[in-house]
């Protein structure tokens, strides 16, 4: 069975970089469509290059464009490559404008679909990702749920496709990196930082840095933690959050220091050393609560509610004194819960249920 990947995003590479290294393994042919989404080397090349991974079949190079005319452009590029190649299926991962754009170009062709990432519910649906998960989940075949909870949730809504949960992807990349990490990473002494005297902030949501306001109270929020308890913030920030820094005009507190974006290694070192991470990015939630480090969550919704329930993330909306008090909750946690998103061998479950079609079409013929 021809496999076909459709990704476009720095997460969905993350994401996706055990199963491409799986298909090597496993002698399967994968077509690799990039949509262009992300593009700027930070956020796309370095990842290709620090996780091994081929280039691209294509690379759309869609680019930054209003949510409309993004996925469209990704639908006609990805449908022309799929009408050329036939591939049996398409993956696609999480919920970003990519994910939707493959799965829907797929479906229409009667190609199966993949949903890697799949059930994941904020029950937000201001969100652009709640509504790409929700439309993705509804048109896939096969539905790769992270966890127990995210199968159940597509239960409840009667989703169509098969549901396999396989644990998340994400644990099977850092399982692969995570000892490396200190070995490659110089990212510390580069900073000037120290293990646990640090703490980690990312935010990138369009809710939080495309509003002024919001952008502000959680830079308050977290640079009050900071001075309250002596320690510097260290922000490596996204293209996304820089326009709106730069847009609104708004001053970054002293404690809180902004450096680009960093390569996986080099974040995957602050992810593990921060005494503490404030974040609003999906994959962070994970990460933090797969590494062992506390995170306290600068939204109102999480569609990752296992971080929270094993005690590793706390959700503190945007309010300086909520930031503050779950900041205070999850510093010095010990760090020694559960990891609820599998055991690291996701991609091998994945490729497994994709191959096993292969074999039922091949039982089918014989008959
Ligand atoms: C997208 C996803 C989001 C995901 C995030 C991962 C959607 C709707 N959103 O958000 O779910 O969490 O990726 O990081 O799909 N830009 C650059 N260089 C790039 C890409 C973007 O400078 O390579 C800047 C542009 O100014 C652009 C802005 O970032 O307008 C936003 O990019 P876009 O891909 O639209 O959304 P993200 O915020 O990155
Ligand atoms: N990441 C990275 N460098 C950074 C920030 C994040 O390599 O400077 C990685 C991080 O380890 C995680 C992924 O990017 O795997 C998360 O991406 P992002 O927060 O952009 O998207 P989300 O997960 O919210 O969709």
């Amino acid at each position: 069975r021809r496999v076909a990947v459709v990704l476009g995003t720095r997460p969905e590479i993350i994401k996706f970089a055990p199963i491409l290294n799986e298909c090597e393994k496993r002698g399967i042919e994968c077509l690799l469509i990039h949509t262009g989404q992300h593009y700027s080397d930070g956020l796309d090349q370095v990842f290709f290059d620090q996780l091994s991974l081929p280039e691209p079949d294509y690379n759309l190079e869609v680019g930054s464009l209003g949510h409309g005319e993004q996925t469209g452009q990704m639908l006609t590029g990805i449908e022309r490559i799929l009408l050329d190649e036939t591939p049996d299926v398409v993956l696609v991962q999480g919920d970003t404008n990519s994910t939707l754009a493959g799965a829907l170009a797929a479906t229409k062709l009667h190609i199966d679909v993949g949903h890697v990432e799949a059930g994941l519910r904020s029950f937000d649906r201001e969100m652009p990702e709640e509504i790409n998960r929700l439309a993705t989940d509804h048109i896939s075949d096969y539905l790769f749920a992270p966890t127990e909870e995210s199968r159940q949730y597509l239960e409840r809504e009667s989703v169509g496709g098969e549901i396999v949960v396989t644990g998340n992807t994400v644990v099977d990349t850092l399982y692969q990196y995570r000892d490396v990490v200190r070995r490659e990473s110089d990212v510390l002494d580069e900073h000037d930082l120290q293990p646990g005297e640090f703490y980690l902030l990312t935010a990138h949501r369009a809710e939080n840095v495309d509003n002024p306001e919001s952008f502000e109270k959680l830079l308050t929020g977290v640079a009050r933690f900071a001075e309250r308890t002596g320690r510097d913030v260290v922000y490596p920030v996204h293209p996304r959050a820089t326009s709106g820094l730069e847009e609104f005009d708004i001053e970054v507190p002293e404690s809180i220091r902004t450096i680009e974006p960093l390569e996986f290694l080099d974040f995957l070192c602050l992810e593990s050393e921060a005494a503490l991470a404030f974040t609003d990015s999906g994959g962070v939630q994970e990460e933090t609560c797969i590494l062992g480090t506390p995170c306290v969550t600068l939204r109102y919704s999480t569609e990752r509610p296992e971080t929270v329930h094993v005690g590793a993330n706390c959700l503190a909306g945007l309010e300086p004194d909520d930031i503050c008090d779950a900041a205070e909750t999850m510093v010095g946690k010990s760090g020694d819960w559960p990891v609820p998103f599998g055991d690291g061998n996701a991609s091998e479950r994945i490729l497994d249920t994709v191959a096993a079609e292969e074999e039922t079409d091949v039982e089918a013929l014989e008959a």
